[in-house]
C-alpha cells in the first residue's frame, strides 16, 4: 500500500474489495469517505488531495476487515433506515432494506391520531424511529431484551430529536407498561439454526440473539403473537416480519390465537415478508 493521493488510495481499495464484493469501487469510496469524514462526492472533487499516512493506515485496516468479510455498517458505524442515519455496532443488527415494508404497512393501517404503537425488539430503534418520524402525533413504546440495544436506539432517537418514543428493556411484551395499544409491530429473530441459507458472514459478525430462533425459526413469533393480543386495544393490529417461506406456519398461529383478517405482504423481491392480523377481543 503506497498512495500518495486521494485517488490512488481509492483506487488501490477497489482494487483489493474486487475478490470480495460486486460493488469495490462504491465500498472502497464508503470506507475512504468514512476515514476523511467527507460525502462521496468530495472523493472527487479532492481527488488530487494528498492523503496522510494515518489515514491511508486507517483506510486498510478498515479495508482488510471488510476482505474478511466484516460489514460495511459496522466498520462505519452507519447504516441508513427508511432515509434516517443509524449508529449501528455488534450489539445490534444491521437494519434490512426489507423491514422497510412493516413501516409502509403500518403507516396505511386506519389508525387514529396520536395512536399508541408498541414495537418489539427494537435493536438500533430502525422501526420506532421510522414511525415517530412519519407520525409525530404517535406515542411509541420501544423494547429489547438487551440493554445494549437500548442504549444505541435512544442514541439514535435523541440524534433525530425524535421524542414520542420510550425505550423499555424486558422479554417481549412483559417488558411493556400496562396499556392497550392500537397496534404492535415486531420483526424478531427468525432464522432457523440449522437454516442452510443462512449466510456465514451475517452469522459471524451480527448478534445471534437478533436472528436465530429455536422450534424451526418460530419460537419468537409464537411468543409474540399469542400475547401481543392481551396488550391490543379492540380492535387493534399486530404486524410481525417473518422469513419468505413461514407465511403458512404464522397465518396459522395468528389463526390458532383468535386474529382475523390475515394477509400476508412481500418485499421488494416479491417474497413473503411482513403479516399481518386484527384482534377484535
Ligand atoms: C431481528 S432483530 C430486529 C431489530 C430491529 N427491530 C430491526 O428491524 O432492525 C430482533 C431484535 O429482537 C431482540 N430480542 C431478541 N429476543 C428478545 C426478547 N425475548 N425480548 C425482547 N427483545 C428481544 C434482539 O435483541 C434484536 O434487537
Amino acid at each position: 500500500m503506497n498512495a500518495e493521493t486521494i485517488s490512488d488510495a481509492l483506487k488501490q481499495g477497489a482494487l483489493y474489495l474486487s475478490a470480495v464484493t460486486d460493488v469495490p469501487l462504491l465500498e472502497a469510496e464508503v470506507l475512504l469517505a468514512h476515514v476523511l469524514k467527507y460525502d462521496r462526492s468530495q472523493l472527487y472533487i479532492f481527488s488530487e488531495r494528498e492523503i496522510t499516512s494515518d489515514q491511508l493506515e486507517h483506510f486498510f485496516l478498515l479495508i482488510n476487515k471488510r476482505q474478511q468479510g466484516e460489514p460495511i455498517a459496522y466498520l462505519t458505524g452507519h447504516k441508513e433506515f427508511w432515509s434516517l442515519d443509524l449508529e449501528v455496532n455488534p450489539d445490534v443488527l444491521i437494519p434490512r432494506p426489507e423491514t422497510e415494508v412493516l413501516v409502509e404497512e403500518m403507516l396505511k393501517l386506519p389508525l387514529p391520531k396520536n395512536a399508541l404503537i408498541a414495537d418489539l425488539g427494537t435493536g438500533s430503534g430502525a422501526i420506532a424511529l421510522a414511525l415517530a418520524k412519519e407520525k409525530p402525533d404517535w406515542i411509541l413504546h420501544a423494547v429489547d431484551i438487551h440493554p445494549a440495544a437500548i442504549k444505541i436506539a435512544g442514541r439514535n432517537a435523541r440524534h433525530h430529536h425524535l421524542n414520542n418514543i420510550i425505550f423499555h428493556q424486558g422479554n417481549w411484551c412483559e417488558g411493556l407498561p400496562a396499556l392497550k395499544f392500537d397496534a404492535i409491530v415486531s420483526n424478531p429473530p427468525y432464522i432457523a439454526e440449522n437454516d442452510p441459507d443462512f449466510s456465514p458472514n451475517v452469522k459471524r459478525f451480527e448478534p445471534l440473539s437478533a436472528l436465530i430462533s429455536a422450534d424451526s425459526g418460530l419460537q419468537d413469533l409464537k411468543a409474540i403473537i399469542s400475547t401481543a393480543k392481551n396488550f391490543l386495544k379492540t380492535p387493534g393490529f399486530l404486524l410481525v416480519e417473518h422469513g419468505f417461506n413461514q407465511r403458512k406456519e404464522v397465518v396459522s398461529i395468528f389463526e390458532k390465537a383468535g386474529y382475523t383478517s390475515i394477509n400476508t405482504f412481500q418485499d421488494l423481491a416479491s417474497l413473503d415478508r411482513v403479516t399481518i392480523g386484527t384482534y377484535q377481543g
